[in-house]
Formats: structure tokens, C-alpha cells, sequence
């Protein structure tokens, strides 16, 4: 794991919630560790309808989001998978079923086609308690309207779409400035 690099992390007190004992962490405390989570389908972003998607591919995504998270001293582990199980799994395991310290603060999930379909990747988020933003790279509103539905938009804190590979980029500068309070270069 990364360690959070001291100049990035905000100068605060230590106060109870932040207090890690020998076995455990409190269940406020912060692990440093977000989750990049990205369905179906998106393995072949780059080569998949790029005048939709874009020419990034996932793992130029993923590369600069874990060095852009590294440089705040924050862990990014990156998910992606074509099955909803295996989608279910990770969520239950960094959200829930992981000792304290090796679970996630937070998750950006890009459900891909399980947005309009996953109750069950719905409701593990939901079991995880922990917050998520949905990415979408396309603009779902403006099109086919059955991307218009998703299962995940009004559990999530908040929702980005249409601004291709950039709003992954933006749901990581959230979680850096909100569950960090991170001051941002750039
Ligand atoms: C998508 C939008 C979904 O409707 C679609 O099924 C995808 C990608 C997006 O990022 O724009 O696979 O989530």
C-alpha cells in the first residue's frame, strides 16, 4: 500500500475517530484506498466505438489515475470485469468483507451495460455503506432510452457523464478533495 505522503495530508489533530488501535482501525478512520470499478464491456474502450468512447484505452485510464491518486498518497485499486459476480465479489470484498484497513473509503464505478441492468451490483454497493460516484464516458441521456434508466444513480453522491475519460479524472478529484481534504496542484 502507498503510504499517504505527509505534505499532501491536510495538518489535523488526531482525535478519537482517527486513533488506530493494534488489530483493528476505527471505523472512521481512513484506509487510503479508493476503488476504480469498471463493467462490462469496457476492457475494450480504445477500440470499442471510439466516436462514443473515445481512443483511451482502460489501462491508460487506470495508469493515470493510480499515478495521479499516488501523487496524494492515496491508493487506487483498479477493477474490471465482464461478469456481474465477479463485479459483486471485489464490491463485497474491499467495501465489507476485508479486514478494516485493507477496505476502500470510497469507489467510482463505471457499471457500463449493468447500469441500466445490476440490482445486484445495486444492492452490494448498497450493503458496502460506502459512498460511489457513476461515470459514464458517453452522455446516457442523450441516448437509446433504455441507458436512460440506471439502478445506481440515486444511491450514488453524485453522477458524471458525457465528458469521456475525463470524468473519471473528476470523480477521483472529488474523493481526493472530500474524503482527504486534499489541496489540488491540477
Ligand atoms: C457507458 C454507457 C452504457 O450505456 C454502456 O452500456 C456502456 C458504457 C458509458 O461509459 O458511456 O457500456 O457506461
Amino acid at each position: 500500500m502507498t503510504t499517504p505522503s505527509q505534505s499532501a495530508v491536510t495538518d489535523k489533530p488526531f482525535n478519537q475517530e482517527t486513533l488506530i488501535s493494534a488489530n483493528n482501525i476505527s471505523a472512521n478512520a481512513k484506509t487510503h484506498k479508493l476503488l476504480l470499478i469498471n463493467g462490462v464491456n469496457l476492457n475494450l474502450l480504445g477500440k470499442r466505438e471510439p466516436e462514443i468512447y473515445g481512443h483511451t484505452t482502460l489501462a491508460d485510464i487506470e495508469k493515470n489515475l493510480v499515478a495521479r491518486a499516488a501523487k496524494y498518497g492515496i491508493e487506487l485499486i483498479c477493477i474490471q470485469s465482464n461478469h456481474e459476480g465477479k463485479l459483486v465479489d471485489e464490491i463485497q470484498h474491499y467495501g465489507l468483507l476485508a479486514e478494516s484497513a485493507a477496505q476502500v473509503d470510497a469507489i467510482i464505478i463505471n457499471p457500463a451495460a449493468f447500469t441500466h441492468t445490476s440490482v445486484a451490483i445495486r444492492d452490494a454497493l448498497s450493503a458496502t455503506q460506502k459512498p460511489f460516484i457513476e461515470v459514464h464516458l458517453s452522455n446516457v441521456h442523450a441516448r437509446e432510452s433504455f441507458r436512460q434508466h440506471s439502478y445506481f444513480s440515486d444511491i450514488a453522491v453524485g453522477v458524471i457523464c458525457g465528458l469521456g475519460h475525463l470524468g473519471y479524472q473528476m470523480a477521483l478529484d472529488y474523493w481526493l478533495t472530500h474524503t482527504y481534504d486534499m489541496k489540488l496542484d491540477s
